[in-house]
């Protein structure tokens, strides 16, 4: 590409470096300073005017000056390249033009609205109670500042009014999701109203939506309202805060994850600006895989009220299936209930409690203990309750692959609940094999191209097991005949479901349970965790319903054409995959990779 070399041909690498850190002169004609990129005292950055390249003899690094504001920036080569076609005046050709152009139309109508908002924070007489709501929160004008917290005036039009006079159309309005459209008749209404108004950036900074808090703590309307899906903000693609800490995270080698904008807001406050906000969702593929530009060590906290429960174990699954290190942070309970509080009370309870994160397994451990304080829990009695303890601990030994830590953990699981060794491990084998979700390892990902989810795949998963479970001799011909492994399901839980209950009705395999019993009533497997049982009684419902005074051979039918969309759906997500990793291959011109992958791609179809 001609414009790389003139870009690169306008610009010094040594000015490029030298915005983003302090360049030293360090001897025969080179610059030096303390690597970006990994933390020391002494600087082993080199930085070569000659040679237009930087490297670091600490981390071993380097490249020339578009790799490294890729790194610094945390961008894809064709943003940095853009970037840097700035600094120097160089117009790029455009790969997208109508889009780009829209997305960029879209961030400038957020960014007036962001200053709309912001300024009747600051100046409108009827925002009175909006700045008193924040400053009793404590959050100081500077953090404020930071955050360009604003205030959606109560009014259903003054946003409308406002943006227009500065050129903005109904239709961009909408577009960027500021508006609604009028049930009846036409015109738009303001979606925020009489709201505290924090603006969601992306990686870069650029504003691509909002959430807005009501002012009170009124249980009648949503607490929270976001910008909808648009073209520029989908909500599982932002971690909120991750612009303005992108540098720390890199710097630590770690980001702290919490679930809400407070709770980000208050950190950075009190200089822990490691954290972003997951916004009170279970981590997504997308969100990792912008967390992976940065770091590949996660420590996450959940709220109180929400520790342990089955949504974040399965959001911490796909992170783990993608490498990444992760502790669970566990907020002492003085501290309040989410970081937010903590910092308020004492930010040093918050800064001590990522200190002293734990790994999963520890917590998990801890986690299974504490639950059995519980006094519906306790009443079950010392023997059912240690059952459950055991239960939900094995599980998680079951999946370590290191013997000697396997062996580790059962040992002292059996000295604390006082049962055997081998009583553990023979109930360990008769707990199923969770399954990590099969996703390949992903580094930064353009935001959007990997694993979108399969419109319906669930719903198929789903009718399948009902079936089954409705007719429990479909279960053989789901496995043999079909040959439905559980590696066709998308969603982890239906998948080590549908394990769990193949099994379970196959004669020849040691579990054995009461699956088959009697007038066909089927009950869950004991095998099953109280979330799985949840699930194991709705579809069971869902199959009474779905499939009632259909015939067997009807139902076979119906299981044929569910198998054949399940496999499809499958092939479909392993091709966008293969299509992501050509397209990385592709752009690193790596040879044997793309032959590889090609064979895949032709091994699939
Ligand atoms: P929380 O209910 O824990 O709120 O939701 P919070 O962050 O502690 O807020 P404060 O302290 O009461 O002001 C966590 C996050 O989930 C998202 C928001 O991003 C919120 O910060 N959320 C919550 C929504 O998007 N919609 C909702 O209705 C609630
Ligand atoms: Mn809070």
């Amino acid at each position: 590409m001609d414009a790389v070399q003139d870009i690169k041909g306008r610009l010094d690498i040594v000015d490029v470096v030298s915005e983003y850190i302090p360049l030293k002169p360090g001897g025969s004609g080179a610059f030096k300073a303390n690597c970006p990129f990994h933390q020391e005292k002494s600087p082993s950055f080199y930085v070569s005017r000659p040679r237009q390249s930087w490297h670091c003899f600490g981390c071993d690094q380097g490249g020339d000056s578009i790799s490294f504001v890729m790194r610094m920036e945390g961008m894809e080569f064709r943003e940095a390249l853009e970037l840097l076609a700035q600094k120097a005046g160089v117009i790029l050709p455009k790969f997208d033009g109508e889009k780009a152009t829209q997305r960029k139309r879209l961030q400038e109508v957020n960014e007036i609205a962001m200053k709309f908002f912001r300024a009747s924070f600051q100046n409108l007489p009827t925002a009175e109670h909006a700045r008193t709501y924040f400053t009793k929160r404590g959050v100081d004008d500077l953090t404020a500042d930071l955050f360009q917290i604003g205030y959606a005036p109560e009014s259903w039009d003054a946003l409308t009014v406002a943006l227009q006079s500065k050129g903005v159309t109904e239709s961009e309005l909408l577009l960027a999701g500021l508006v609604g459209k009028r049930e009846n008749g036409s015109g738009v209404y303001d979606r925020f109203r009489n709201r505290l108004m924090f603006p969601i950036a992306d990686v870069h900074g650029n504003i691509v939506g909002f959430t807005g808090r009501i002012l009170t703590d009124s249980k009648e309307e949503a607490k929270y309202v976001n910008t909808p899906e648009t073209s520029l903000y989908r909500k599982s693609a932002v971690l909120y805060g991750l612009d303005k800490a992108k540098g720390e995270i890199r710097r630590q080698d770690l980001a702290v994850i919490v679930e809400g904008n407070m709770d980000v807001v208050g950190s950075h406050q009190f200089g822990m600006t490691q954290v972003v906000a997951s916004s009170g969702t279970a981590l997504t593929t997308e969100q990792l895989a912008l967390l992976k530009r940065f770091t590949s060590n996660l420590s996450i906290a959940f709220d109180q009220d929400n520790a342990g429960n089955a949504a974040t174990i399965r959001g911490l699954d796909l992170a783990r299936a993608q490498d990444f290190n992760i502790k669970v942070i566990t907020l002492p309970p003085e501290a309040g209930k989410d970081p937010d509080d903590a910092v308020r009370k004492n930010p040093e309870l918050w800064k001590q409690a990522i200190k002293d994160a734990v790994g999963i397994m520890e917590w998990i451990y801890r986690d299974a203990f504490r639950k059995a304080e519980g006094d519906e829990r306790k009443q079950a009695g010392e023997a059912e309750n240690k059952k459950h303890i055991a239960h939900d601990v094995l599980v998680e030994i079951r999946r370590i692959a290191d013997p000697v830590e396997r062996d580790h953990w059962i040992k002292k699981l059996a000295k604390d609940l006082d049962v055997s060794d081998q009583a553990l491990r023979d109930s360990m084998v008769r707990i199923p094999a969770v399954h990590t979700p099969k996703i390949p390892i992903i580094k930064a990902v353009p935001q959007g191209l990997v694993h979108q989810r399969i419109d319906n795949s669930l719903e198929y998963e789903r009718r399948m097991l009902a079936m089954g479970l409705y007719r429990p001799e479909l279960w053989k011909e789901v496995a043999t005949v079909e040959k439905i492994g559980p590696e066709e399901f998308e969603d982890p839980q239906l998948s080590t479901l549908y394990e769990t209950l193949i099994k379970a009705y196959d004669p020849d395999v040691s579990v054995q349970t009461d699956l088959a019993a009697a007038n066909q009533t089927i009950r869950p497997p004991a095998t099953l965790t109280p979330d799985e049982v949840k699930t194991f009684n709705a579809l069971a419902f869902l199959g009474e319903r779905e499939y009632q005074g259909q015939s067997l051979e009807e139902l076979k039918r119906e299981l044929k054409t569910a198998a054949g969309t399940l496999r499809l759906h499958r092939k479909k997500r392993e091709r966008l995959q293969l299509e992501h990793e050509m397209r990385e291959a592709e752009r690193l011109g790596d040879q044997s990779r793309i032959l590889d992958l090609l064979k895949r791609f032709s091994a699939l179809n």
